[in-house]
């Protein structure tokens, strides 16, 4: 099987590059940042707090977490329900930045990562999928942009889909949110030392797509 990690952090384009890569090669996309922000909806709704403790165990135990495709979209469910859309709001996205810090739930969703991509040919979008979750990949990526950049591309896709969010807010959760995932002791954001960096700032999707199909065919 053959797998292409691509990491970095949230804004950088990864979902959309992940996916239009994918489709070029006909491998699957595999977004598991949706994992993480499944298992934060979990805790929001249940009320428990993201820290190690047995009321998380437990909450573990009796939570099942499952990656679909429908129409070859990636679909999560929760309990067998979708909630590929409710995983997105700001709140889960705090929560899902919280509860990746955690090594229960990290350990929790690393056998499915590697299953999957045991299974299939992926394109895999994360934070530690060439660090940690598949550190054999074929091709490692980590993908980049200034934080500014980032949060004015998630702003225009927010209020796009009617959020009513101020840039400002969206920059200051983005900063947060960065110096969480880079900070904390478990599987931390940080380039794979075989990764090819790719900054993209300043160049549209459509432009970075194109550059890293190029990158990842050479090496193929
Ligand atoms: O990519 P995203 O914004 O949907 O990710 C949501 C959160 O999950 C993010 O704050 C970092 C965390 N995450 C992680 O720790 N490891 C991954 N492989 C993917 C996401």
């Amino acid at each position: 099987m053959k797998a292409i990690a691509i990491d970095g952090p949230a804004g950088a384009g990864k979902s959309t590059i992940s996916r239009r890569v994918a489709e070029a090669l006909g491998f699957i996309y595999v977004d598991t940042g949706a994992l993480y922000r499944t298992v934060g909806l979990k805790a929001l709704r249940s009320g428990v707090a993201a820290a190690e403790s047995p009321a998380l165990r437990q909450m573990l135990r009796a939570t099942q977490v499952d990656i679909v495709y429908r129409d070859g979209e990636q679909r999560v469910l929760l309990d067998g329900a979708d909630v590929s859309d409710e995983i997105r709001t700001p709140e889960a996205s705090r929560m899902a930045s919280a509860v990746s810090a955690l090594p229960m739930v990290r350990a929790y969703l690393l056998d499915m990562q590697r299953n999957l991509a045991k299974t299939h040919d992926v394109v895999m979008d994360g934070r530690d999928i060439g660090t940690v979750v598949l550190p054999q990949a074929t091709v490692k990526i980590f993908l980049t942009a200034s934080a500014e950049e980032r949060a004015a591309r998630r702003f225009a896709q927010m209020r796009e889909a009617g959020t009513n969010i101020t840039y400002e807010t969206v920059l200051h959760d983005m900063k947060e949110r960065d110096y969480n995932d880079s900070h904390r002791t478990v599987a931390p954001m940080t380039p794979a030392k075989d990764a090819l960096i790719a900054d993209t700032t300043g160049i549209t999707l459509e432009e970075s797509v194109e550059k890293i199909l190029e990158l990842v065919r050479e090496r193929l």
